[in-house]
């Protein structure tokens, strides 16, 4: 585990686990042993930092990003990778920084098609033709790839194509739409002979035919289940990232005396409550319910109340612990996706806003 990343003023803690990066990345290749892996570390690495993530991830044989700023962050900080744009370029001036930098570019749409083939200056660079398949959110229809696809190869600006669809509900493996986008896929993939990506964790996991040439894991990098029913420890995936902090109080509460802002809890019975110096503000979900599993020194304990700014209130009835223990909101001790089936949300968001609390360049 390096070092903990912790801002002076807070007592509460993000550490990222190397080794935990480097075993889920070697999960993926068992998954996938054909193919190259595309280790997707936007939004700062969903939380664990980008630039430290690349360098754990080295042994990827690509990185994708959704923003150009991204990539170029990428570049300045030394990283010689091949990179891909998910969102692709929006003018000229982002196409000849793409060029310049050997970042390659998804193209979505008409209008990057149009800048593409009208630019004369940039070097040529490769393209990651996106084809909407059913999930309606960036990407050429079914419809439209022979053209695209025949205008990239003939335009002198541009490299190699790829093309590359998204599913939209791999996370549940028996939803029809899953079948529907792969043939689709499989349709358009079928006339061209190019190297191929539509695989995220989900479809690592559990749909082998969407494996193709390239697959995209970032979830699972991270150590999060990506199917609800399933844990990451039953998927053998380790947590890459421990988020701590620690008992700052510990007082006894009065049978229906109520806890925290809005007072929307309170015991029929007495309770010993603690005090946790952890809130919102260091990207603890502020919609965790009551009941959110908080672990201390080797109890799972309950939160209480609604989640403050920087503290949160838990239920250390049955529990012998003391103040200054160690506090586990997830990690190890803790599944991430065991909080955020408690706080209506998903880990992808959690992990990105704690994160976010601890600065955005680690
Ligand atoms: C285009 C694309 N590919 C791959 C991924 C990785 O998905 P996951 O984190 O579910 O593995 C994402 C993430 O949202 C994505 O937008």
């Amino acid at each position: 585990m390096i070092e903990s990343q912790s801002t002076p003023w807070r007592r509460a803690s993000v550490s990222i686990n190397p080794d935990a990066l480097s075993h889920n990345l070697n999960l993926v290749r068992e998954y996938a042993p054909n193919c190259q892996v595309m280790a997707v570390i936007k939004s700062n690495a969903y939380g664990h930092g980008m630039l430290e993530v690349a360098e754990h991830l080295a042994a990827a044989d690509i990185f994708a990003v959704a923003m150009p700023q991204e990539a170029f962050a990428l570049r300045d900080a030394g990283c010689d990778k091949p990179l891909v744009v998910l969102h692709g370029f929006n003018n000229t001036q982002e196409l000849d920084q793409f060029a310049a930098l050997n970042i390659s570019t998804v193209v979505h749409q008409r209008s990057q098609l149009d800048i593409l083939l009208k630019n004369e200056t940039s070097s040529a660079i490769d393209v990651w033709l996106k084809v909407d398949t059913g999930m309606h959110r960036l990407g050429i229809s079914v419809g439209e790839v022979d053209e695209f696809f025949g205008q990239l190869r003939n335009c002198e600006q541009v490299n190699d194509v790829y093309l590359m669809s998204h599913f939209a509900n791999a996370d549940d493996p028996n939803n029809k739409l899953n079948i529907n986008q792969l043939e689709s896929f499989l349709n358009v993939t079928n006339d061209i002979n190019v190297n191929c990506s539509m695989a995220n964790s989900a479809a690592i996991m559990g749909i082998p035919k969407s494996h193709f040439e390239i697959v995209r894991p970032g979830i699972m990098l991270y150590g999060s289940s990506p199917f609800s029913g399933t844990s990451a420890v039953e998927l053998k995936l380790q947590p890459a990232m421990q988020f701590e902090s620690i008992l700052i109080d510990i007082k006894p509460v009065k049978a229906g005396e109520a806890i925290g802002y809005g007072s929307t809890f309170s015991s029929d019975k007495d309770l010993t409550v603690g005090i946790v110096a952890v809130g919102y503000g260091d990207g603890y979900p502020r919609h965790a319910n009551n009941g959110t599993p908080v672990w201390v020194s080797g109890e799972r304990c309950a939160l209480l109340g609604r989640v403050s700014m920087d503290s949160i209130c838990i239920d250390l009835s049955d529990v012998d612990v003391k103040i200054g223990d160690r506090v586990v909101l997830w990690g190890n001790e803790l599944s991430v996706d065991d909080v955020a089936a408690a706080s209506n949300s998903i880990a992808y968001e959690l992990l990105c806003n704690a994160g976010a609390a601890y600065g955005s360049n680690r």
